[in-house]
């Protein structure tokens, strides 16, 4: 063997020769999903530097893309301070997502993740890696609703929202979780490792994922934290993030049997038969125009709501932008009008042989959403998930 290099026990029983010099590895990595969070990054490294202390930690930054370059910045820190890393997304956004991607970076046992806009209290990390190293508990959460925590300035709206949305996640998790959107937790490896394959990963509450995708009911504790006031930078969740969260609890009630983006298009293109009507009927009645060119027009507009608004909810974590959004807007045009003519001919056809013209146009509808679909998720926004 060479000088300098010693052997080493791997978990299954094999052998890794490593040299000497070679540290272990972290103990605790803490993932931070960032999107623009640039002015925060200096004194939050800080802060879980000295949060942490003497623990084996690592800081794993995932940032998508960000326009004011966090990423960078996450790269100076990190040629700073090996402890610290940075992963870059490009094309992507989504904040449990990207917690996934930073987790599956991690060869840490224990796993935390946090907030980049020092909203979180991390001088609770060291308390919760000790709770876990009991070996009592698979996860601990950092709660703003147990006795002692708190939400800070969020006026009651906010707060009603929160409460709600609390409340319809208790077909997922478990009763006495006080908190399952807070995005602020640590965990076992062994949870994580569990979990990711039926994670849903789908808008931003990776810790009400986290609870239904695990075969095992988990083992939690929830300490007491206070939501800080952002000081820099802005919010990134919106009126979408509802929208997110509902698809989240629909796709771990009923992904297993139909996609639950599939859903999503579905529910657009319901709405697109509206906004085809609402643009056909003054054409026809107002205008006098006549009715090929009416139906022309009608098609073209509903065809360009349901592509932006699909580009903005069903896949929000791919959205085209730019010149892609024309060149998407172009191809999704291009596989729906594939898609009514198979529809028109379908419905024609199944009309001929059973004579049942509502069913017919069901079956003529049904399969050219499942066309318009898969056409599009595979050549407009270029997915190869769900
Ligand atoms: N990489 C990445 N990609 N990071 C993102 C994205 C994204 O698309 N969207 C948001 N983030 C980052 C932000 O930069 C921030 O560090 C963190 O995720 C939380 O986002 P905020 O925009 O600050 O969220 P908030 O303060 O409104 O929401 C908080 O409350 C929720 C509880 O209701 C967060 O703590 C959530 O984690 C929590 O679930
Ligand atoms: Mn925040």
């Amino acid at each position: 063997m060479l000088a300098g290099w010693e052997r080493r026990a791997t978990r299954d029983g094999g052998a890794l020769y490593c040299s000497a010099m070679i540290h272990a590895g972290p103990e605790v990595s803490v993932v931070v999903p960032i999107f623009n969070e640039r002015d925060n990054l200096i004194e939050l490294t800080e802060k879980i530097r000295t949060a942490l202390g003497d623990t084996a930690w690592e800081i794993i930054y995932v940032d998508d893309d960000s326009p004011d370059r966090s990423a960078e910045l996450a790269r100076e820190l990190a040629a700073q301070d090996s402890r610290v890393r940075c992963v870059q997304r490009i094309g992507r956004r989504g904040l449990s997502s990207a917690c996934v991607e930073g987790m599956l970076a991690s060869s840490a046992p224990y796993l935390a993740v946090i907030d980049g806009d020092l909203q979180h209290d991390e001088s609770l990390l060291p308390h919760m890696l000790t709770e876990l190293k009991a070996g009592q508990l698979d996860m601990v959460v950092g709660s703003r609703y147990v006795q002692g925590g708190g939400t800070g300035d969020w006026d009651a709206k906010r707060l009603r929202l929160s409460k709600l949305g609390t409340r319809f996640s208790r077909v997922l998790v478990p009763d006495q979780l006080t908190d399952p959107m807070s995005g602020f937790f640590m965990m076992r490896r062994a949870v994580f490792d569990a979990a990711v394959h039926d994670l849903s990963t789908i808008g931003t509450k990776i810790l009400t994922d986290l609870f239904a995708s695990t075969a095992q009911p988990l083992r939690f504790k929830e300490l007491p934290y206070s939501f800080r006031l952002r000081t820099a930078g802005d919010s990134k969740l919106d009126s979408l993030t509802r929208w997110e969260y509902a698809m989240l609890l629909l796709d771990k009630l009923a992904g297993h049997i139909i996609p639950v983006r599939f859903i999503a298009f579905c529910i657009v293109g319901a709405l697109g038969v509206g906004v085809h009507f609402a643009v056909l009927t003054p054409l026809l009645q107002f205008a006098h125009v006549r009715f090929p060119a009416a139906q022309a027009a009608a098609t073209i507009c509903a065809m360009t709501f349901n592509f932006a608004v699909n580009n903005v909810l069903t896949y929000r974590d791919q959205r085209l932008r730019g010149w892609r959004w024309l060149r998407g807007w172009l191809s999704f045009n291009l596989a729906c009008s594939v898609g009514a003519f198979m529809n028109v001919g379908l419905a024609t056809y199944l009309n001929e042989i059973s004579g049942t013209r509502y069913l017919a146009a069901l079956g003529g509808i049904a399969v050219g959403a499942a066309w318009n679909y898969a056409v599009t998720k595979r050549f407009t926004w270029n997915s190869s998930q769900a």
